[in-house]
């Protein structure tokens, strides 16, 4: 049971001091009745609730898979630029936000959510979930370069030593342009384009495909997103989601 005015506002119907105002005025309805106390208890599940004779349904979680564009940044709200939560057209929560950040130039997974305990999960490092990203290159990727991007390379800047944590690598294509696919376990700022900066490469174009069991669909063109499936929420949500 929850309170009306919280209920409605929660559901994007405006904000609690509109809400308040559109209960008084008798536009809202529970079962059939209008409701005229915002502080009345209703049922999430049971009670039907309307708000302009349309009925408002609950929903307590959201979780979308989008495969981000470049040029939209990774937030809630921007200045200058487009954000990630604004490409969630459907959604019926007004607290969505992105587990997590990909550069404003980066594309591919990023889970949409208004799960706070999710995304800490997801993200906090020592839970260690997996994130695999398809890089592509300036420069011919060897050997050498994995090696030495596996075992962790110093990202650091003015002179302060900053270690990536071991990673895999698996390498697609080796040329004047390689390709390859790089898993992480950390998340620092612009992680991926300072490893390959550190052996001297310069990072074209970056897309992450996957995060811990979560996978892009491949079948999300970028801009593109779907919520996730109950098998796909339940294998985040669940405690040993990624770990090794
Ligand atoms: N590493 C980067 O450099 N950028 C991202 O967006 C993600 C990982």
């Amino acid at each position: 049971m929850m309170r009306l005015d919280k209920f409605l506002a929660e559901m994007g119907i405006g904000t609690r001091q509109e809400v308040k105002k559109y209960i008084r005025k008798g536009m809202v309805t529970v079962n059939g009745s209008p409701a005229l106390r915002p502080e009345e208890k209703v049922s999430e599940t049971s009670d039907q609730v309307c708000f302009e004779e349309k009925p408002v349904s609950y929903v307590k979680y959201e979780y979308y898979m989008l495969n981000k564009p470049a040029g939209v940044v990774s937030a809630t709200e921007d200045r200058r630029d487009p954000v990630v939560v604004d490409l969630i057209r459907e959604k019926k929560r007004k607290d969505l936000f992105p587990a997590g950040r990909l550069d404003k130039d980066t594309e591919g997974l990023l889970l949409i959510t208004n799960d706070g305990a999710l995304a800490h999960r997801l993200l906090s490092p020592s839970h260690h979930v997996d994130k695999t990203y398809f890089v592509r290159v300036e420069g011919k990727v060897t050997g050498a370069e994995k090696k030495i991007l596996e075992a962790g390379v110093d990202i650091g800047e003015n002179g302060t030593e900053e270690r990536t944590r071991p990673a895999k690598m698996e390498i697609l294509a080796s040329g004047p342009v390689s390709q390859v696919l790089l898993t992480i376990r950390e998340g620092k700022y612009h992680q991926i384009k300072r490893m390959f900066q550190a052996v001297g490469m310069q990072v074209l174009y970056l897309k992450r495909l996957s995060m811990g069991k979560l996978t892009l669909d491949p079948a999300l063109a970028p801009g593109e997103y779907r919520p996730l499936t109950k098998e796909e929420i339940a294998s985040v949500t669940d405690e040993n989601a990624g770990k090794y």
